[in-house]
């Protein structure tokens, strides 16, 4: 069973509103690239080669003038496909279908960075071969995100951005899944903001049993707010300003 990437870039980025009104979230600048760089590096560093960009919107051809073939990143190649309207983040995953065959996916939102690598987390799923596994990471604002609830070390809940969260693990923006996940996405309904969403995908591989979880080691920010692209600038220029991670940041051509 291989394992491929699926970066999900697409959305109007109106929580940036005037920043995206010319441009996608994800090419904004993060300290000193572009935001799609860190999750494509961190795919790559996980040893995954075969990559699928979901973008969207006006300006889904900067992607192709500024990635190219993925040459700065060592890949030969890279997969892109378009999604229409904003349908949420599982509507655009459902894009992958064709991309993932019968093979299974790291699925990484494209305003989510990470400090340090997630191979071990990657291989975990690996060992797994099947169901899903997800990243989550204590955070000081739950309430922002998706949010575990636990009996023991038992994940029992996750709900979307909870008015009361039940626990201060945030579910990132890094999920594993095997094929079923596209079966999946079909039987969701749209939530109250209108969008099929990656919570429900969890929650049905919960009600099935085949929920895994990794706790993610280092710092873990997402870039979809003006307090979080400020927090994720800070955190990278701090990290490539620090001599130890410096080979681990991403090599420019310039
Ligand atoms: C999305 C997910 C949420 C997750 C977050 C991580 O939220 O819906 O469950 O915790 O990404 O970045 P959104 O950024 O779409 O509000």
């Amino acid at each position: 069973m291989g394992l491929k990437g699926v970066i999900l870039a697409g959305g109007l980025g109106t929580r940036l509103y005037p920043l995206t009104k010319i441009t996608n979230k994800h090419l904004l600048p993060v300290f000193c690239k572009p935001m799609i760089y860190y999750p494509i590096q961190t795919l790559v560093d996980a040893g995954i080669k075969d990559i699928l960009i979901v973008t969207g919107g006006m300006h889904a051809g900067e992607f192709l003038r500024l990635l190219g073939n993925g040459k700065e990143f060592g890949l030969k190649h890279i997969n892109y496909t378009y999604q229409e309207g904003e349908g949420g983040i599982a509507d655009a995953l459902s894009l992958a279908r064709y991309f993932a065959d019968d093979d299974n996916i790291v699925v990484i939102l494209g305003d989510n960075i990470v400090e340090r690598s997630i191979k071990r987390h990657v291989d975990a799923f690996r060992a797994q071969g099947r169901g899903a596994r997800i990243l989550i990471k204590e955070v000081p604002d739950p309430e922002r995100f998706g949010v575990v609830g636990f009996k023991g070390k038992k994940i029992v809940s996750i709900e979307e951005k909870p008015r009361r969260p039940k626990s201060k693990y945030a579910v990132t923006g890094i999920y594993m899944y095997d094929n079923k996940v596209f079966d999946i996405i079909k039987t969701l309904k749209p939530s109250g903001r209108g969008e099929l969403e990656i919570t429900d995908v969890n929650n049905a591989y919960l009600k099935m049993g085949q929920l895994e979880y990794s706790v993610m080691d280092g710092w873990w920010t997402d870039a979809g707010t003006f307090e979080s692209l400020l927090r994720a600038n800070n955190l990278v220029a701090r990290k490539e300003n620090n001599p130890k991670s410096k080979n681990q940041s991403i090599k420019t051509t310039t």
